[in-house]
């Protein structure tokens, strides 16, 4: 009780984040501790492991990241992405290593455009027993097994829109028992489809000539001089379009727009 009988004034306790609960990892078969929310990449980290190989975007889209694990009391092997799974209290990990999966050489330009090339590089898609651990296994949620199928049956177009989200882990293949590389598969057809098959991009034709016929060539060299602050700023100042913009949707300035 202070002398005026008011109650003296507390002073403001700074609040003290809580301390967040550790759980037991075993990485490759030892244990380490380690906060409860983090995803397993950022354990590893914590655990002291630098990563310098199977680590990229960290953000679930470059597939660098393909883990295979354990939960406590499962037979189950479990696969997905470090950067996206977060721990379990006494989880096994392992990172999977880089391996020497299948990988055909072809020159896309002289490749017929047909779904017989996927089986005539890969003629081990017809092994395919059709059990679906790729389609499990996949850790964004696209059916493998569907578009292994539309392989067999030579549907080139199915199996580049089938498998358009692939973000090529190798979770799938590290997997199969039939030794497909369902992503080098997938890539192929891709590549056919969108060198062959889909209609050319006339605004992609348009906008490489504007390039080569120098179009930005000068504002390039006065970038190339300006300082780093002021590349700052013209970064901070650049418009940026809305997030919900329709197709009509232009710039201010239009002094780079290439001509439609
Ligand atoms: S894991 Fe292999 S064998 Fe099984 S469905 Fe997929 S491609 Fe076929
Ligand atoms: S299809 Fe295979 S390589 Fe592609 S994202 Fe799925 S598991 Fe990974
Ligand atoms: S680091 Fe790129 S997907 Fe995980």
């Amino acid at each position: 009780m202070s002398k005026t009988g008011t109650k003296p004034k507390k002073t403001a306790a700074k609040a003290k984040a809580p301390e967040e609960a550790l759980v037991p990892i075993f990485v490759m078969g030892k244990r380490y501790e380690v906060p409860a929310s983090l995803t397993i990449q950022k354990a590893l980290e914590y655990a002291g492991y630098q990563l310098v190989r199977g680590c990229g975007c960290r953000g679930g889209i470059c597939g660098a990241c393909g883990t295979v694990f354990r939960y406590p009391g499962s037979y189950r092997i479990e696969v997905g992405l470090a950067c996206q799974t977060v721990v379990q209290p006494d989880m096994y990990i392992a990172q999977i290593p880089f391996f020497p999966a299948n990988k055909a050489v072809y020159d896309i330009e002289t490749l017929p455009a047909v779904g017989a090339t996927l089986g005539s590089l890969y003629p081990e898609i017809f092994k395919c027993v059709g059990c679906g651990t790729c389609t499990r296994s996949c850790p964004m949620d696209i059916d493998v097994l569907g578009y292994i199928s539309k392989a067999i049956q030579g549907d080139l177009t199915a199996v580049a829109e089938g498998s358009f989200d692939c973000v090529m882990c190798g979770l799938c293949a590290a997997r199969c028992p039939a030794e497909e590389v369902q992503y080098n598969i997938a890539i192929l057809a891709r590549r056919l489809y969108a060198r062959h098959v889909a209609p050319k991009a006339g605004h992609l034709a348009r906008a490489v000539d504007a390039v080569e016929k120098g179009k930005f060539d000068k504002a390039l060299e006065e970038l190339k001089k300006t300082s780093v602050d002021d590349l700052k700023k013209i970064y901070k100042a650049l418009e940026i379009e809305p997030d919900m913009a329709d197709e009509s949707w232009k710039p201010r300035d239009g002094v780079f727009l290439v001509g439609e």
